[in-house]
């Protein structure tokens, strides 16, 4: 029995030791200023902290990387977020969404910090630091109403 569980533990030691060869890439890609967010809309000093503290690790091409997202499991689940998070909504690429999208991820975005369901709670365990604070929500709530009104006011630049 002792030695089927000492056998167990290095097997499993063993396989961890090889998961370690699979990395992820942790490259970024490139940012080019007039697709950001902040060319299709005015985004105020405060709107600005809170979304690049609580949300651009997941929705931009400016991620920074844990160190969890260097050790595998864990990595994959890291990148597996951020791909899927880019892909519904990327502030480094916003402005090349047509204008209904546009206008569309802004309200989603009030949506989604309202119910609390982001930043994604999983995030919330080792970045203590991105959860919203009391009143943020509304906050960016205030902003994104602003930015559709100004969206759908301004003059069609596409
Ligand atoms: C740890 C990664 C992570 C963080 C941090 C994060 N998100 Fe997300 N977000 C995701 C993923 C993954 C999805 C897609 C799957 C889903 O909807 O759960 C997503 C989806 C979304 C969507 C699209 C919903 C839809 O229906 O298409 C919006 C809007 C959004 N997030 C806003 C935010 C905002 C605003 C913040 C910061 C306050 C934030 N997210 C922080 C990972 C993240």
């Amino acid at each position: 029995m002792k030695k089927a569980l000492k056998i167990g533990a290095l097997a499993l030691a063993a396989a961890f030791v090889v998961l370690q060869f699979f990395q992820i890439d942790r490259t970024n890609p490139p940012v080019n200023a007039v697709e950001m967010l902040e060319a299709a809309v005015e985004v105020p000093p405060d709107i600005k902290i809170i979304l690049g503290r609580s949300c651009n690790d997941c929705h931009s091409n400016t991620t920074i990387y844990p160190w969890y997202a260097s050790v595998q499991p864990s990595a994959w689940y890291v990148k597996d977020h951020i791909d899927d998070g880019r892909r519904h909504l990327n502030f480094s690429v916003f402005n090349t969404y047509p204008l209904a999208k546009k206008q569309k991820k802004l309200s989603e975005m009030c949506e989604q910090v309202r119910s609390a369901e982001m930043p994604l709670p999983s995030y919330l365990w080792i970045h203590g630091d991105a959860k919203m604070q009391p009143g943020e929500a509304e906050a960016v709530c205030d902003w994104t109403n602003a930015a559709i009104a100004a969206l759908a006011n301004a003059p069609a630049a596409e």
